[in-house]
């Protein structure tokens, strides 16, 4: 089964976003059972917390539900257990690689070509800015991926 792991810093914002519209996307599409989809975090701040309420928010108002989820870190396991590992910036990229085992394992990338801004420290805006960048981005990774599988 195809595998993708979203991974930020906190697991809080961007990450669960770009999950939960994954998750949307899949089951319109009918595959919901053909993809795995998970997020998490280089961080452990915010380990076992809900998604930040600005990203419910966001969230919900296009119809997409994030309260089940929680935080977690991103574990060297994370990299044999998905095929895709998909970055939100340069910074979790880099972070990432250092925790890469040296040979195999997941896909690293960042997730679009350019960074997906965190918008923790924003308002509003930022998070309905991110949820778009998001949002564009999965429908090119899932046409992609739809084609492959
Ligand atoms: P995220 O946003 O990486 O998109 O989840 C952040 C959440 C929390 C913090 C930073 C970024 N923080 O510093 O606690």
């Amino acid at each position: 089964m195809t595998s993708i792991l979203f991974v930020c810093l906190g697991n809080i914002c961007r990450s669960p976003l770009a999950e939960g519209i994954c998750r949307a996307r899949l089951e319109a599409a009918g595959l919901a059972g053909r993809v795995r989809v998970d997020s998490a975090g280089t961080g452990d701040w915010h380990v076992g917390k809900p998604p930040d309420p600005r990203s419910v928010a966001v969230a919900r108002a296009h119809g997409i539900d994030l309260t089940p989820l929680r935080a977690r870190q991103v574990s060297r396991r994370d990299f044999t257990r998905f095929e895709h590992i998909l970055a939100m910036d340069a910074s979790n990229l880099s972070d990432l690689r250092a925790l890469s085992p040296d040979k195999g394992g997941a896909r690293l990338v960042r997730f679009l070509d350019r960074d997906v801004p965190d918008p923790y420290f924003g308002g509003p805006d930022g998070f309905e800015q991110v949820f778009a960048m998001l949002s564009d981005g999965v429908d090119v990774l899932l046409a992609d991926l739809i084609e492959r599988i």
